[in-house]
């Protein structure tokens, strides 16, 4: 039961994302109502050798060759620095990042390092404290601010801002945000909102396109096409002349999920907080390891079982998100659930 995860359509999984919690301390207003939503109780959720054992299980036989941990917000996990180590310490030695929010990274970001933390992206949409205070739901763009200062002081190998636009009017604000980028040399990433809202209130109509955010930004940079080639990356990006980040050209980067799918190069698979395997951050099925894992086996049956319910989950993942066909259905699990 060794060997990579693929699915029926050539694509290989080697990238784990893993939800290590379904909380969030801030309520974009694209992502969750004001109130939260219905956590997971906590015995629902994997614990931290659970967590191990999956990971390890990807890195050891199945090819994992890089672990991204998210939410809801990975930093509210204790044991994060312990997840970290456990899987830097491997002799495959995957890749390890973290999508967060930022709030409290500060404090936290040289343990961090220290335990193996290769790379941070930290979702960061305005720099407009009122308009980081709606979109939020919480007047902590401060912290944010320090946590991203604090990455890009740490020795990180990149620090990468996340921006998802909510409406036509961040448009209108996103030379200010692209400008606070280019300034402290963080890779802004703006991205196409997806359906992916725990109040399915996402409209095609409303939503800010990857053509209107190109030509915003052309309008004030110059940007190159980027030489690098993009791999399995969500994130097309252009070199921006006249900035540079420690001696290297700056780059920005466009993450068009709805208008351009890049879903044929996917090399996904992702893990959610309370132990599902999903194939697709869209899938409609999940594939439930956490009854395996309290299931009574151990040792090598116990990696042997969990191994073969992946590769079946892997295999049988669509051709694409769907998200522009007709009769499209929203996953029931919003975003914040399965950890973007
Ligand atoms: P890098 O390795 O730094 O390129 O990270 P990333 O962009 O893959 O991960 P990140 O968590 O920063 O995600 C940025 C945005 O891309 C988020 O809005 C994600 O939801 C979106 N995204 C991440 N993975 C996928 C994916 O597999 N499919 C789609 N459609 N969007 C994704
Ligand atoms: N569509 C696209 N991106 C989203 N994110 C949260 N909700 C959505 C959505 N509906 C982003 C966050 C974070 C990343 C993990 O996903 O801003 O940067
Ligand atoms: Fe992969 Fe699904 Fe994302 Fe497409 S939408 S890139 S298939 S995870």
């Amino acid at each position: 039961t060794t060997g990579p995860l693929r699915d029926r359509f050539g694509r290989v999984a080697t990238d784990l994302r893993v939800s290590v919690t379904d909380r969030c301390n801030l309520r974009c207003t694209y992502c969750m109502p004001a109130e939260g939503l219905d956590w997971l109780p906590t015995d629902e959720v994997l614990r931290t050798d659970e967590l191990i054992r999956v990971m390890t299980v990807g890195v050891r036989d199945l090819g994992i060759r890089s672990i991204r941990f998210t939410g809801g917000e990975p930093l509210l996990r204790r044991d994060l620095e312990d997840l970290i180590s456990a899987m830097s310490a491997r002799p495959e030695r995957p890749e390890i990042a973290m999508t967060t929010n930022g709030l409290g990274l500060a404090r936290r970001i040289d343990g961090l390092v220290a335990a193996g933390l290769d790379r941070v992206n930290i979702s960061l949409d305005t720099v407009d404290a009122t308009r980081f205070a709606e979109i939020t739901r919480r007047d902590r763009l401060h912290d944010v601010l320090a946590g991203l200062a604090a990455a890009r002081s740490s020795g990180l190998s990149s620090v990468k801002v996340n921006a998802v636009l909510a409406d036509h009017d961040d448009l209108t604000r996103l030379p200010q945000l692209a400008h606070f980028c280019l300034d402290h040399g963080y890779q802004l990433r703006i991205i196409e909102q997806m359906p992916l809202d725990a109040d399915h209130r996402w409209d095609r109509a409303s939503m800010v396109t990857a053509d209107e955010i190109l030509a915003k930004l052309r309008a004030h940079f110059s940007l190159r096409p980027d030489p690098r080639p993009r791999g399995s990356a969500p994130a097309a990006t252009w070199l921006v002349d006249g900035f540079d980040v420690d001696g290297s050209p700056a780059r920005i980067g466009v993450i068009a999920s709805v208008t351009r799918p890049f879903c044929g190069d996917c090399d996904r698979t992702r893990l959610t907080a309370d132990g599902a395997l999903r194939n697709c951050l869209f899938a409609q099925g999940e594939t439930d390891l956490r009854e395996i894992l309290r299931g009574g086996l151990t040792g090598h049956d116990l990696d042997d079982a969990l191994a073969r319910r992946w590769r079946g989950n892997t295999w049988a993942k669509s051709a694409g998100h769907g998200v522009n066909d007709p009769g499209f259905l929203q996953p029931s699990r919003p975003m914040s659930a399965i950890g973007g």
